[in-house]
């Protein structure tokens, strides 16, 4: 439930990392509990998880594609409609471009749109070096600088088999997280 007791909308944006299918449990978790979920997958996150799991658990269908007929204009309306947008799991690849501004995606052109009137928030999935890289380090800080919300990512096991930082935040804290803001 949401602090303030009342329906509210989210814009869930998944990306490529390999914890992506977290985000059907935070889709689920998150419809259950008083949320519209309009998820977004990205190119990357469609090899890690079907649009259809995800559509299936919000009962929207899901966003990918900027010049989809008939949804031209959705990057400006979606922000309109949104309380809150997540990215969850942000890969190191998203997390660059949204630091280099670029609108060629979806993602991109709705954060640019955004330009931090809702809360954005982005909470990074990846192997410990591309976390310590001074590319991510600096994209993640400036980002933060900007006005987003970095979720902390858990110290543990990684899928490339060593055990460090970079784990995606478990689908049920973000939503602890969630239920404490007032939207
Ligand atoms: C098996 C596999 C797992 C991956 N996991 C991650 C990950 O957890 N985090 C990450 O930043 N990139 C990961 N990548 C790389 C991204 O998927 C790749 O950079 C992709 O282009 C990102 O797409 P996006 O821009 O749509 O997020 C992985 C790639 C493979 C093949």
């Amino acid at each position: 439930m949401n602090k303030s007791g009342k329906t509210k909308n989210l814009i869930l944006i998944c990306s490529g990392s390999i914890s992506a299918f977290k985000a059907a449990t935070l889709t689920s978790l998150a419809t259950k509990n008083n949320w519209n979920v309009q998820c977004i997958s990205s190119e990357g996150s469609r090899h890690f998880i079907g649009d259809a799991t995800l559509e299936g658990l919000s009962g929207n269908s899901v966003l990918s594609d900027m010049f989809e007929p008939g949804r031209a204009l959705h990057h400006i309306s979606l922000i309109d409609w949104a309380h809150l947008i997540l990215i969850y799991p942000a890969s190191a690849n998203c997390i660059a471009r949204l630091r280099a501004g670029l609108a060629d995606n979806l993602t991109g052109a709705l954060f640019l749109a955004n330009n931090f009137r809702k809360p954005w928030w982005i909470s990074p999935a990846m192997n410990s070096n591309m976390l310590e890289h001074p590319a991510i380090i600096k994209a993640l800080k400036e980002l933060e600088k900007w006005g987003c919300r970095i979720l902390p990512s858990g110290k543990g096991h990684l899928a490339c088999g060593t055990i460090g930082y970079g784990r995606l935040l478990e689908p049920e804290e973000v939503f602890v997280l969630m239920g404490s803001e007032e939207f």
